[in-house]
């Protein structure tokens, strides 16, 4: 089959590769009818993932159909189109019980799973992948949600609502910021919109990324690019600050905004990946009675919101800006990699 492989930083190659095979029995095979590119790939290819080492398949993002299971896997059959998670989950451990897929302890012998494709195992920028845990991992695709709308949710709708929007405690009423207007920031302000605020302010730098986010639900849009840029944001609020501000950059900049613009009793809910220690103003901030909240998707949310894009209360299409062959993988990374000319938001792959 052909593949996008690491060939180490700054280096990636669609080319023949083996096909997978079941390896456990709670694997399937699945062929890939779609998949897409992730900021984290980029990072990645920068060699900002040292776990990532080359000859890996990239992608954690897709949803296919079932070519081959194992001998394990009873509650899935040769030829259901799933969506893949991009956090896998064993079912049986600590973690799993509570809901943390996360920080699933697995099996396998790999340390540190949860998010295992493209990164630990090879991944879904690819004809074929193997999915393990298969049964605790994957969601079938029902017929009101298109394959591609169905890739918004192997990470970027389910990370948008669990790590900004349920950390950060939205609820009805709150005047809700969300730093960054990437696909991720995009996908808290429009998951927040589900919890009723009464307001949604998105800041960013890129005045084509936060005029985008209009659409998706923000009521106001703020540069951050101005001087006067957290006087904008606090004349928005009754001048006390934000009830929830979600950083979705992964700078130390965009995070301590995060700090000056909520209010008393707030929370910030970081859900950037940072490379750089940050600092925090605890003697500024301890008598707040803020909470600061941070993690990795754990996708315990994405059977919900497969409800709410099947029923139109989510609207993943709004998300895709291009839509390429699969075999045209090396065009689509250089046009989600320029965002800035090309305006890319997420980028599909077809199969
Ligand atoms: N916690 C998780 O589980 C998880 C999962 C997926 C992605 N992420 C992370 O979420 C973050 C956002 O992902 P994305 O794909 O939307 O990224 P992206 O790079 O597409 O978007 C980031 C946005 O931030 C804006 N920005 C940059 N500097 C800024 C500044 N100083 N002020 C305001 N805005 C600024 C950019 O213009 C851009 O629109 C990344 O750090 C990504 O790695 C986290
Ligand atoms: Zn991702
Ligand atoms: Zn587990």
């Amino acid at each position: 089959m052909k593949a996008l492989v690491y060939k180490g930083p700054g280096q990636k190659a669609w080319e023949d590769v083996p096909n997978p095979v079941i390896l456990q029995p709670t694997d399937i095979i699945v062929k890939v009818d779609t998949t897409t590119i992730c900021g984290t790939d980029l990072h990645i290819l920068k060699g900002d993932v040292p776990a990532v080492t080359p000859g890996r398949i990239l992608g954690h993002e897709g949803v296919g159909t079932i070519v081959e299971r194992g001998s394990a896997v009873t509650g899935l059959n040769i030829g259901d189109q799933v969506i893949l998670s991009c956090v896998s989950a064993c079912g049986h451990c600590d973690f799993c019980k509570q809901g943390v897929y996360s920080h699933c302890l697995g099996s396998e012998g790999i340390s540190g799973i949860g998010w295992i494709f493209g990164h630990l195992i090879d991944g879904t920028q690819a004809e074929y992948v193997r999915v393990p845990y298969a049964e605790t991992s994957v969601y079938l695709l029902p017929k009101e949600v298109t394959p591609e709308q169905g890739v918004m949710l192997s990470d970027i709708l389910p990370t948008g609502h669990e790590i900004g929007v349920r950390y950060g405690q939205v609820k009805a009423g709150d005047v809700v910021a969300v730093v960054g207007a990437g696909p991720v920031g995009l996908a808290a302000i429009a998951t927040a919109g589900l919890y009723g605020p009464s307001r949604i302010i998105s800041i960013d730098i890129d005045t084509n990324r936060i005029e985008q986010a209009m659409a998706f639900g923000a009521t106001d849009v703020v540069n951050s690019g101005d001087s006067d840029w957290k006087e904008q944001v606090l004349a928005l609020t009754d001048g006390l600050g934000v009830d929830v501000a979600i950083e979705a950059v992964g700078i130390p900049q965009t995070f301590t905004m995060c700090t000056e613009i909520v209010r008393p009793a707030g929370h910030v809910a970081n859900v950037g990946v940072h490379g750089r220690p940050v600092e925090l103003a605890l003697q500024d901030l301890w008598i707040s009675n803020i909470t600061i909240s941070m993690g990795l998707v754990n996708t315990n949310t994405l059977g919900t919101l497969l409800k709410m894009v099947a029923q139109n209360k989510v609207n993943a299409d709004q998300f895709i800006s291009h839509t390429f062959e699969l075999s045209d993988i090396m065009n689509a990374y250089d046009v989600f990699a320029r965002a800035a000319e090309t305006k890319a938001l997420k980028v599909i792959l077809n199969a």
